[in-house]
């Protein structure tokens, strides 16, 4: 055994909101959700996944890096107007009702940019979704007040365990482009 554990992180490509987009979820949320159990996603946490990696040697962020760089995430607008509820773990989310055609091409892109690294989507399908609260238990009857995203970066992103839950820190961004 080496002395020295290799150094691992914890992390994802995701949609990547900015400061107002943040807001309008929060506000969005806040009324409807307020005094139901569950423990809200701090407004900083935001953000849509594309790709969980899980924990990956630090010494391969790089070519993560490299391999995203290349890839190009066309401009496109995200109607946040659903709510959904993953009963195993607990997430209560927002997503779109109508998923563009561009999101669901780029996350299969990034999915066979990633197969030579030795990555795998390892779920059926891709379910756009920004969770907003954990550790709940059911989602509102009466549909959100849509939320529009233009999006505007994506990211590669690191999870770290912080006091109050995990806390993610965008290692590398992207701006969309044609
Ligand atoms: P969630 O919001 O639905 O929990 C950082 O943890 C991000 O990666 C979150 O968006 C989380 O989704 C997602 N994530 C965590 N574990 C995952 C897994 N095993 N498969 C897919 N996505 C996962």
């Amino acid at each position: 055994m080496p002395a020295t554990a290799t150094e691992r992180a914890r992390v994802f490509f995701a949609l990547w909101p900015g400061e107002q987009v943040r807001t309008r979820i929060v506000e969005a949320t806040a009324r409807p959700l307020a005094g139901l159990p569950g423990r809200p996603v701090p407004a900083a946490n935001l953000h849509l996944t594309l790709a969980f990696l899980h924990s990956v040697e630090q010494t391969r962020l790089p070519v993560l890096a490299e391999v995203a760089e290349a890839l190009v995430l066309p401009p496109m607008t995200l109607v946040l107007d659903r709510w959904g509820f993953f009963a195993g773990p607990r997430v209560l989310w927002l997503g779109p009702e109508a998923i563009p055609e561009s999101l669901g091409a780029f996350e299969q892109r990034l999915w066979e940019a990633l197969a030579p690294l030795g990555f795998r989507r390892e779920h059926g399908r891709f379910h756009p979704h920004v969770t907003v609260r954990r550790k709940a238990v059911s989602a509102p009857a009466k549909p959100p007040e849509p939320v529009s995203w233009p999006v505007t970066d994506w990211a590669l992103v690191q999870s770290r365990p912080g006091q109050i839950g995990s806390m993610y820190t965008p290692l590398a961004q992207w701006p969309v482009r044609h």
